[in-house]
This record gives C-alpha cells, sequence and structure tokens, in this order.
C-alpha cells in the first residue's frame, strides 16, 4: 500500500523513479474515469510510452461537472479581469459548465466531433476558455495560437493542424492598442491551403469585424439557440490538444498531448508543486496561447476545484506597476505564477516596491516563476519585497508541467538562488556528457530526462513522429533530450545554464532563431546571415541579426535594416522583433562553414570567448570587435 502523502521528497522520488506504473496508478485513482484504467505503463510503436491507455475519460467533465457533483457549483470557477476594457466578470462553475456545454453544441452544429480539430486565437478573455473545454467536452483537438503571431505563422499553423473551425475574436487590446484580429485571420486563411469551413468570431465593442457570409459567425448568435450538450467519453490516448512551439528550424513543431496523463499530471501537480487545495484561488499570470496558460490558467485549476484568474492586462502600464498587486488583492490570490521579466518590468518602474503598500496580500503564500531563468537580482528582490517564498520552477512547452522545482505539496525544501529546484517526482533528470555518459555532479552538461516521461508530457509531434524521435528521443538511448544545458549540484538542485540549441527565450516567449533567419535570408538583398540571442536586462534575452548584403546592392543600410525588421514583425510577429541588425562584411565560420554564433553572442555581452582554432579567418573577429564596440 502506498502512503505517497505522509513521505518526504526524497522518498516520494525514489518511489516514482523506482515503480513509476505503482506511483501514477495511486494518483490516477483520485480522478474520476468514466473507466479506471488497468493498463497503466505501456510502450509504443514511438519508442516512448503510453500512460493508462484503457482508461476512459472526458476532460471537461472532469473541470467542470465533477467539482459542481462534489458540491462547487457556487464556487467561482474563473475571474476575468481586464484593466485595458475596465471589465471585471465571474464565472461559478455551473455557469462556466453551461456555457461550455452550449459552445460545444455550437460546434458541434458546425460539423465538429471527436478527433476534429479546432484553432483559436483569442486574446486573454473568457471565451477562449469556454472555446478549449468545449472542444474537450466533444472530444475535438484544440490548438490555441497565440493572438502576438502574425497571420503567415497561423497560416503555418491551419496547414499543419487542418481545423475545421477556427474560433477568434474581432479584437485584441495591448494596453492602449486595439489590434483588429479578424483581418490578420482572413489573411491567413487566405494563405493557407487547408481553408477551414467556417469561423466563429466573438465580437467585441471595441472593433467589430466583418464577417464573410457563409463562412463567418457571430458567437453570440449562435450561442442564443445553442442547447447544453453532455461530454463525449475519450480514450486516455486520445489527443486532448495541439500546442505549436518553436524549434531550432522555420517550421514549428506540434507539441501533441494526450486527455490521461495530462488529467493525472494536471492534478498531481497542483497538490504537489503549487500546494493548491479545492476552493484556493490561483493566478497564472501568462497567455492561454502558451503552455503556462493551457496547463495552469485553464486545466489545472478547474479540474482541482480552484478558482482561475483570466487578467486581460500587463505586469505595468495596465495602469501601472501595482497591476499585479492589485489583482492579487482584489481576488484573494493565493499563489501567483508568472515569468521572470514580469517583475523585471515592475522592478524597473517601482524599484522600491511602494506599490505594494497599497493592497493587502495577506491571502498571496507564495510567488512561482518559469519560462525563463530567475537571475539572482530579481529573485532577491522579489523575496525582499514581498517577504514570500519566491520558486522557480523549470519547464517546457513539450512537458506540460514542472521538471523541476519545490514541491511544496511533499515537503517545504530550502530554494537556493540561481537553481530551479529539485526534480519532480516522475521526472528522472540526468546529466550527460556528448557520448550520453552521466556526469558528476557540479560539471555541466546536456540535460535529460530518462525514459518514461512521467504522465501529461508531450506523446509525439503532430503529423510528424520522425521528427518526435529525432528531436527527443535517438540522440541517447533511453533518454529524452530536453534541449537545455546545465547541472546539478551535491544537494540534488538543478541549474538551468540555457539552451544548446537556436531557441532563445524573448520576455518568457520561446522563438526560433532559425526561423527568423529564414526571414531574413529570403530578403532579396541579403546573401547570408545569423540571428543570436543577445542577453537584455528586461526581456532575458532578445533577437540580434547579422547580414551580408549580396554583391551588387545598392540599398543604404539604414533601408534595409527597416525593411528586414518590417519583415520580421510581419512573418512571425509584433513580439519576435529584432532590436539590432547589423551589416557586416562577412559572418565568422569555421573552415568547414559553421557560422561561430556563440562567439558573437559572447562578443555582443561582452562576455570571454575563444575564437576554435579552426575559424576560416581570425581577421573578421577584429572587424566585427570593432562594430560592436560602437553599439549602443
Ligand atoms: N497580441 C498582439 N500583439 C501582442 C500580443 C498579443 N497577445 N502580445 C504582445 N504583443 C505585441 C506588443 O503589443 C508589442 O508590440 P509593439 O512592438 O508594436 O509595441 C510586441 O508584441 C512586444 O510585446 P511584449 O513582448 O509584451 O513587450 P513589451 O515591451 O510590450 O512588454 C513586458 C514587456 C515585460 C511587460 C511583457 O513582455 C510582459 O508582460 N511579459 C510577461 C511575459 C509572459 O507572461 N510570458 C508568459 C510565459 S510564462
Ligand atoms: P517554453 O516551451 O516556451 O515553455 O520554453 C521552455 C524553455 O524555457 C526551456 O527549455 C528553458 O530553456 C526555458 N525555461 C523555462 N523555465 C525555465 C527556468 N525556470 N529556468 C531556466 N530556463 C527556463
Amino acid at each position: 500500500m502506498l502512503r505517497v502523502k505522509a513521505m518526504n521528497y526524497v522518498d516520494t522520488y525514489e518511489l516514482s523513479k523506482h515503480s513509476p506504473a505503482e506511483f501514477w496508478q495511486k494518483q490516477a485513482l483520485e480522478l474520476p474515469w468514466f473507466k479506471q484504467p488497468s493498463q497503466i505503463l505501456s510502450t509504443n510503436q514511438q519508442k516512448s510510452y503510453d500512460w493508462f491507455s484503457d482508461g476512459k475519460l472526458n476532460t471537461s467533465y472532469i473541470a467542470l461537472d465533477y467539482q459542481i457533483e462534489q458540491g462547487r457549483g457556487e464556487q467561482t470557477a474563473l475571474i476575468y479581469d481586464s484593466p485595458v476594457t475596465g471589465q471585471q466578470k465571474s464565472y461559478s462553475f455551473n455557469q462556466l459548465c453551461h456555457e461550455v456545454a452550449k459552445f460545444a453544441d455550437v460546434l458541434q452544429n458546425q460539423a465538429v466531433s471527436k478527433g476534429d480539430r479546432v484553432l483559436i486565437y483569442m486574446p486573454m478573455i473568457p471565451e477562449a476558455v469556454i472555446a478549449m473545454l468545449a472542444c474537450a467536452r466533444l472530444g475535438a483537438i484544440h490548438s490555441v495560437v497565440f493572438g502576438g503571431f502574425a497571420p503567415n505563422e497561423l497560416a503555418i499553423r491551419i496547414d499543419d493542424a487542418t481545423p475545421k473551425v477556427i474560433v477568434t475574436a474581432s479584437c485584441g487590446i495591448e494596453i492602449s492598442k486595439v489590434i483588429p484580429y479578424k483581418p490578420l485571420v482572413d489573411k491567413a486563411i487566405e494563405h493557407c491551403n487547408a481553408k477551414p469551413q467556417s469561423c466563429i468570431v466573438l465580437q467585441r465593442e471595441q472593433c467589430p469585424a466583418t464577417l464573410i457570409a457563409e463562412r463567418d459567425f457571430d458567437w453570440q448568435a449562435l450561442m442564443a439557440t445553442a442547447t447544453p450538450i453532455p461530454p463525449v467519453p475519450v480514450n486516455a490516448t486520445d489527443p486532448l490538444y495541439i500546442l505549436y512551439t518553436s524549434g531550432t528550424t522555420g517550421t514549428p513543431k506540434g507539441v501533441v498531448r494526450d486527455n490521461g496523463g495530462h488529467a493525472v499530471a494536471m492534478t498531481y501537480s497542483m497538490k504537489t508543486v503549487y500546494g493548491m487545495k479545492p476552493g484556493d484561488v490561483f493566478w497564472a499570470a501568462s497567455d492561454v496561447g502558451w503552455v503556462v496558460g493551457h496547463s495552469y490558467i485553464v486545466y489545472a485549476p478547474l479540474m482541482s476545484g480552484c478558482t482561475t484568474i483570466v487578467y486581460e492586462g500587463k505586469p505595468i502600464k495596465t495602469p501601472d506597476a501595482g497591476a499585479f498587486w492589485r489583482v492579487c488583492s482584489e481576488h484573494k490570490v493565493n499563489a501567483l505564477f508568472t515569468a521572470p521579466t514580469a517583475f523585471r518590468a515592475i522592478c524597473k518602474e517601482d524599484p522600491e516596491a511602494e506599490l505594494i503598500n497599497n493592497y493587502d496580500l495577506s491571502s498571496l503564500k507564495r510567488l512561482y516563476l518559469a519560462g525563463e531563468r530567475l537571475d539572482p537580482a530579481t529573485y532577491t528582490w522579489l523575496k525582499e519585497k514581498t517577504g514570500l517564498p519566491v520558486i522557480d520552477h523549470w519547464w517546457q512547452t513539450e512537458t506540460g508541467w514542472a521538471i523541476a522545482g519545490s514541491p511544496v505539496g511533499i515537503e517545504h525544501l530550502p530554494t537556493k538562488s540561481g537553481s530551479a529546484g529539485v526534480p519532480i517526482p516522475g521526472y528522472q533528470v540526468e546529466i550527460l556528457d556528448n557520448q550520453g555518459q552521466q556526469i558528476p555532479a557540479g560539471q555541466e552538461g546536456i540535460i535529460a530526462i530518462k525514459l518514461p516521461l512521467p504522465p501529461g508530457c508531450l506523446q509525439t509531434i503532430w503529423r510528424n513522429p520522425e521528427r518526435f524521435q529525432a528531436g527527443y528521443l535517438n540522440t541517447y538511448d533511453g533518454y529524452y533530450i530536453t534541449g537545455d544545458g546545465g547541472y546539478i549540484d551535491d544537494d540534488g538542485y538543478l541549474y538551468i545554464m540555457g539552451r544548446t540549441d537556436d531557441v532563445i527565450n524573448v520576455a518568457g516567449h520561446r522563438m526560433s532563431t532559425g526561423e527568423m533567419e529564414e526571414v531574413l535570408s529570403s530578403h532579396d538583398a541579403v546573401a547570408e546571415c545569423a540571428v543570436i540571442g543577445i542577453n537584455c536586462p528586461l526581456k532575458g534575452q532578445i533577437p540580434f541579426g547579422l547580414v551580408v548584403t549580396k554583391n551588387g546592392v545598392n540599398l543604404a543600410d539604414s533601408e534595409l535594416i527597416t525593411s528586414l525588421k518590417s519583415s520580421i514583425r510581419e512573418e512571425i510577429g509584433a513580439i519576435a522583433t529584432l532590436k539590432e541588425i547589423l551589416v557586416v562584411e562577412r559572418l565568422p565560420k569555421t573552415r568547414s562553414g559553421k557560422i561561430l554564433r556563440k562567439v558573437m553572442r559572447q562578443m555582443v555581452d561582452g562576455e570571454q570567448y575563444n575564437v576554435p582554432s579552426t575559424i576560416d579567418d581570425p581577421e573578421i573577429i577584429t572587424e566585427l570587435d570593432a562594430k560592436f564596440n560602437q553599439l549602443s
């Protein structure tokens, strides 16, 4: 008989490591399955593992109907707080369930059924959550695309996910700027091959959209005649969603998440990683377009009977750097989770955190940070100014929940500045050298996770199992490669030192420098280019481009740079904006032609660098050094 709750961290971790099936079966027993799984862990054809393969459940049932059955019908499920529109609205579990069940009918009337894809492109409004849960209710697979992506990125995702329906809103609001979404969707549909059958548009008064007859439908009009429908049972291994994330190439990867493993991971993490219980208020200040939003704005809090917050605002300027403290105080938030960049922005505007004094933060127990490295300065500032435990935890879109952190629901371990904590039970984290051999504590290497991954992690890459295997599983037999480098100290704490590939993290948003290079190199004037991620005190990293022009190009550097910057915004989106682009004579390369991106990054960041002996022409370094020194 397992007694996980009474155990300390080390015992729990060891148990999850040595008896994963027993460990997770115990956790799965806490969920209301339609059919309890008897097959807990099995291997599949992708050299990976399936969890709970013969179980049947419905994710929206667990998040809504089941909570009502447990007596939480009148409890607040969702609070919408929108400083950009001045609106606030709450939904009880009863109300949210009703809206979701009706929107599931709307989708069903658009011929959406189990296994069909629905693409959601919406700002931070409750209807985004309703649409996601309605898909889950039908067993349809949602793919939410972050509102900051441009039509081209949207079109790439439409072509890959081939959705039957797109759900959108007429506009988003960025501080005081109204961004019409509908024209972006129209443009994306125009450019994609896999045209959706219909679009459902939530009209917002700030910028109503023009609807295209026979293709576009008004959300409210369809809801007016809809009747709530019950949840459809799905297999544990049926996909719940596809979420695209940046890889090293220009083509984003559609991370596929199942229903069963995800439900178990969400409920387990809510109590273990975040120490939350039913009735608590949890706020993930992120966006439903990112994995944090999927897991900790939508699924985990609701499935755990907690109240979640949908915040349509920023850490600053909506209206000031006290915005987060206001929300925590007004809605009695018990735990806040955001990216370090949000607190760096707050600290910049309100270094003494004077605005905290305007609010009662007595409900707030802990602060959680992830998405990028929590720099020691921000960690210390937050700890000092709030007096709260500040918990860094490390995870990625692929895993869907924390790989490392401080599992407060098991044991209160001390946090260490600069460390993302200890491996969470279920994750066997190891540091490997280039040959795949484990290396001793304190030495930096490749961070890998020994298979099986715990429930809730990616099942595959949508329509591309080869990419899943090649990108994550084939490098070292029996391991999942995280793409991050780092080390584990003598106490078992993990330190994440950055990506080992060409992925960068801008304000907690994961971006591919490879994708930006593709946009730059498609410009008529560009012969070759490189994009590197350089340090930024606010956003962690920002992209920095270097381009070499083709012979005979007569464009002034400044004109070319303006044109390249706008290409990036148009092709990828405003969040990818290149701060600086330098036109150079040539790029430093090895004799085999590999561009020395790391050396250039170190040079721009003012770090020590070693020029490899294989460099083609050492003179280039001197040239570049002079150019970089002229930068502000
Ligand atoms: N829809 C449309 N455009 C968006 C958008 C969205 N959902 N989100 C961002 N953008 C646009 C912004 O309007 C801005 O456009 P602009 O250059 O025309 O002004 C651009 O993308 C860059 O935005 P952002 O990255 O937000 O930078 P910022 O300088 O405006 O704000 C911060 C800086 C730190 C306040 C902001 O990045 C922030 O709130 N970060 C928190 C990140 C976060 O929550 N990450 C989630 C992972 S846990
Ligand atoms: P995403 O898939 O967008 O969540 O980005 C995942 C990547 O962000 C990871 O692979 C890391 O490189 C980085 N990351 C996330 N959380 C942390 C953290 N706590 N510390 C350091 N890096 C992090």
